[in-house]
């Protein structure tokens, strides 16, 4: 029998009682994914929920690196992704030799992960790092020491930018948000000159965003929920995934957002669906399980980043 959304929404909720489970979702997510979650977020703040809940199970609506993250840092609890083949792409463009390699020429070197990496890169890196938490994490660096910074190039490139840190940064980006261009971000700011402006740091305009518009303001997305709710203005220009902008309705109603790429998807997100969630409390799947000498050296760097803030 197919069940219908408010069905599966139903029962997920009975499920999650009755299994002491808790739904922590991205808000990349599909919107009826995040009607069922008990707490949407960011990467810091999903990553901040798991070190934190008492629920025995967590289904992580997310991609793989997020649910990792949260068994690395319950390792005593089940954590569930309903999708094991949630990924992304730039977790994907690099591995742990890699960073062994640059360790390997850089012996006092330190080692900056953004949250989006596996858990064996996680475990060479000296802390984590989010876009809500990058900047204020490496202005805390030796900065006599080489940092490398990785993957994400175009949040390299933010975060030396705001700190004037000199970093080894690599070359690395996310599908999605490089996607994102200067043509549909000069016509949507034109279509909406009053709006404030919210990129996440991950797009690769960077540098040309703030050119078209010095107010812009670089959020990861939890900061741009909070950015919308307290701004005076009405009207938002959002450079970001789409997904956000369902959340964005939600938390900051009343407000306008106007997405500068309708088609900005991330498929890996929405691949996790209400239908796998359910499927995934009913049958206990996939669980997501790091090797335990792994899990303890990532975990050092998590933990160095879950202490700042
Ligand atoms: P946030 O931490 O800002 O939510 O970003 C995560 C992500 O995957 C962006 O693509
Ligand atoms: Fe990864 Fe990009 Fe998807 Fe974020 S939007 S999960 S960085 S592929």
């Amino acid at each position: 029998m197919t069940l219908t959304v408010p069905d599966l929404a139903q029962d997920i909720d009975r499920l999650k009682r009755q299994r002491n489970a808790i739904i922590l979702a991205h808000s990349y997510e599909r919107p009826e994914v995040q009607d069922v979650a008990d707490f949407v977020g960011d990467s810091l703040g999903l990553s901040r929920l798991a070190a934190s809940t008492d629920a025995e199970i967590i289904v992580f609506a997310g991609v793989y690196f997020m649910a990792e993250t949260a068994a690395i840092l319950n390792p005593s609890k089940t954590v569930l992704i309903p999708d094991q083949e949630a990924g992304c792409s730039l977790s994907d463009t690099i591995t742990a030799k890699d960073v062994q390699a640059w360790r390997d020429d850089h012996p006092d070197g330190q080692v900056v992960a953004y949250v989006n990496t596996t858990a064996e890169v996680k475990a060479l890196a000296d802390v984590c790092v989010t876009s809500a938490n990058a900047v204020e994490i490496v202005k805390g660096l030796d900065p006599n020491r080489p940092i490398f910074f990785l993957p994400d190039m175009f949040l390299g490139a933010f975060v030396e930018k705001q700190t004037g840190m000199k970093m080894d940064v690599w070359m690395g980006e996310c599908h999605v948000h490089a996607g994102i261009g200067d043509k549909e971000i000069k016509e949507t700011l034109a279509a909406h000159p009053d709006a404030e402006f919210l990129i996440h740091p991950e797009c690769s305009c960077g540098s040309s965003c703030l050119f078209l518009k010095p107010d812009a303001k670089m959020l990861s997305t939890e900061g741009m929920v909070r950015f919308a709710q307290s701004s005076e203005k009405s009207e938002f220009v959002v450079a970001t995934e789409v997904g956000i902008i369902h959340r964005l309705n939600k938390m900051a109603s009343g407000k306008t957002f106007f997405p500068v790429k309708e088609t900005a998807v991330c498929q890996y997100m929405k691949m996790i669906t209400l239908e796998k969630i359910h499927a995934s409390l009913l049958e206990t799947k996939h669980v997501v399980t790091v090797a335990p000498e792994t899990a303890a050296k990532a975990r050092r760097a998590i933990d160095a980043m879950l202490l700042v803030g």
